[in-house]
């Protein structure tokens, strides 16, 4: 067993180096050093990252390097890019920087070569994607296809959802996409009920395809386009339906012809799996040239994340301030603020990547862990958060760490509409971080009993990242950097982020559970009290 990373001397000089931080106030810290905010800054790829708003100082910056040395974050780095099975609890190598490696880079692992397979699958998408988009392919009825409906869950949804919508202004093929997911079957009704079957295609992605919510939506699917075509045969099936997946027997059981299957393998986690062939829907959107641009986006930041040692390695840095905040300064939750409305869904996104990764409670060895693990990632675009959740990261008495996110340049310029834009990005870091004290506040007049209520304590951490543009490769740059952030806590943490153990028991249980529903007098001796009052009462509001 061993011995816990709290019990390093590291661990224990960053314990008592947060108890000097903790009245430490960013006003000081900036008062201190008139150039802080231009030294305490990183860039990566076309990515400015400007860190100086966080509680930290030098001294905190080395200590947690420290840290990062003594885990020997650089071997465990290096030990996924080269595909050791670091995903221990299932035996597999973590490969997902892989599927960005460029057509002439070499990476042979367990006898394959990767980069072969990588770029097989992508030049076979590319060439399904052409067909699509300039209508050689047809539909049943011979008709143009021009809506795709990605059925999938976590992994197989969330990816290719947020970067459809990330990448709007990059569609330019005549391909609209919808995002089936819930099993909630109203998921799917809203999604096809004002659809052609004729012109509809259907792209199912499962890793695994035996995931309930996607089998029995794709099942669904194939009901109403058979009903909607009026046809019967595998021949409608094999032209409104392809699958991408790691399983071709399932595919093939399922009926869908292993020749519309696109493939992917067992060292792509779900979360990270965007930037394989669980990206067709993107790729059919915006074209295999836009979709390779995201593709050498992602990897310039893998290569910075491999090769800059961490004093200046972002995604490091980030990840370690990330562990500063929740084990050093009691930190529970992480805000993610994208000043972009395509990156509305990156909040939600990066949910399923940052905590299905670390919200683990045992370490590689599976000894209980001693220290919290496994931030609470969440978020809106801004302007929008301001005008909800916002008063609580200025006034209230958690500790919030916020990631603001922007571009300079928008991708349609409207007016002056983005500089007003913008001057809430840059005003909300500036308040929170420096806030207003009780001297200003009475210096403006304000009548004394409501001077308590208008004063802003200020000593907020942000991080603001800016990039040029939001294009398809500063997207794969910010995708590639959070994934490293959360490599690098896993890291420090000593736990696997690549496993997902908890959400296999909600999985079996609903299976069990199933039956019971529909069943005549089922049995509910073997569930707990609550549960089986609960279906009772499902059932006879069911009429059963
Ligand atoms: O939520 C658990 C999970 O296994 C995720 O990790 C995965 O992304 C999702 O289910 C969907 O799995 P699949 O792609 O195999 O359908």
């Amino acid at each position: 067993m061993a011995a816990s990373v709290t019990t390093t001397d590291e661990w224990q000089a960053l314990r008592k180096h947060a108890e000097t931080m903790r009245g430490t106030h960013l006003r000081e810290l900036f008062a201190a050093d008139r150039r802080r905010g231009e030294r305490l800054t990183g860039e990566v790829a076309d990515l400015h990252v400007d860190y100086s708003k966080n509680l930290v100082t030098d001294e905190t910056l080395t200590l947690l390097t420290a840290l990062a040395e003594r885990v020997r974050l650089t071997d465990r780095i290096a030990a996924m890019f080269a595909g050791e099975h670091i995903n221990s609890t299932e035996d597999r190598a973590v490969l997902h920087t892989a599927l960005r490696l460029p057509r002439d880079a070499s990476l042979s692992v367990d006898g394959q070569d990767v980069v072969a397979d990588v770029h097989r699958v992508l030049d076979r998408m590319a060439a399904f994607a052409e067909r699509v988009r300039s209508g050689q392919w047809r539909g049943h009825t011979g008709e143009r296809i021009t809506t795709v409906v990605n059925i999938g869950i976590g992994g197989s949804d969330l990816g290719p959802v947020m970067a459809y919508e990330a990448l709007k202004a990059y569609r330019d093929g005549g391909i609209s996409c919808r995002f089936v997911s819930n099993i909630d079957p109203t998921d799917i009704h809203d999604k096809t009920h004002d659809l052609d079957p004729a012109t509809t295609l259907f792209v199912v992605v499962s890793k695994t395809f035996s995931t309930q919510e996607t089998l029995a939506n794709a099942n669904q699917a194939k009901t109403w386009l058979l009903s909607g075509l009026d046809a019967e045969d595998d021949a409608a099936i094999a032209k409104h339906f392809v699958a991408v997946s790691t399983n071709a027997q399932r595919v093939a059981d399922f009926g869908i012809d292993p020749e519309n299957m696109f493939g992917f393998w067992d060292w792509v986690g779900g979360r990270y799996s965007l930037p394989s062939a669980v990206g067709l829907s993107v790729m059919l959107a915006v074209g295999p040239a836009h979709y390779r641009d995201l593709l050498a986006g992602y990897h310039a930041v893998d290569e910075h994340f491999r090769t800059t040692p961490v004093q200046r390695n972002v995604p490091a840095l980030l990840g370690l301030l990330n562990v500063w905040y929740t084990n050093f300064l009691d930190a529970q939750t992480h805000a993610v603020l994208p000043y972009s409305q395509y990156l509305h869904r990156f909040p939600a996104y990066l949910q399923q990547m940052t905590m299905e990764s670390n919200g683990k409670s045992v370490t590689l060895d599976g000894t209980p862990v001693d220290h919290a693990t496994g931030e609470i990632f969440w978020g809106e675009p801004g302007t929008n958060g301001q005008h909800a959740f916002y008063q609580l990261i200025h006034q209230g008495t958690v500790l919030i760490p916020a990631d603001f996110i922007a571009f300079s340049r928008p991708n349609h310029d409207l007016g002056d509409m983005h500089d007003l834009f913008m001057s809430n990005f840059f005003a909300q870091t500036a308040a929170l971080a420096f806030g207003r004290t009780r001297e200003q506040v009475e210096a403006e007049g304000t009548a004394p009993d409501v001077v308590a209520h208008r004063v802003m304590p200020g000593n907020h951490p942000t991080t603001s990242i800016i990039a040029p543009k939001l294009t398809p490769s500063t997207l794969g740059q910010l995708i590639a950097l959070y994934e490293h952030i959360v490599f690098t806590s896993g890291a420090i943490w000593d736990i696997n982020p690549f496993d997902q153990w908890g959400v296999e028991l909600g999985k079996v249980m609903a299976n069990q559970l199933a039956p019971k529903l529909t069943g005549d007098a089922p049995d509910l001796s073997d569930v707990d009290s609550s549960t089986a009052a609960l279906i009772r009462r499902y059932r006879s509001e069911r009429g059963r």
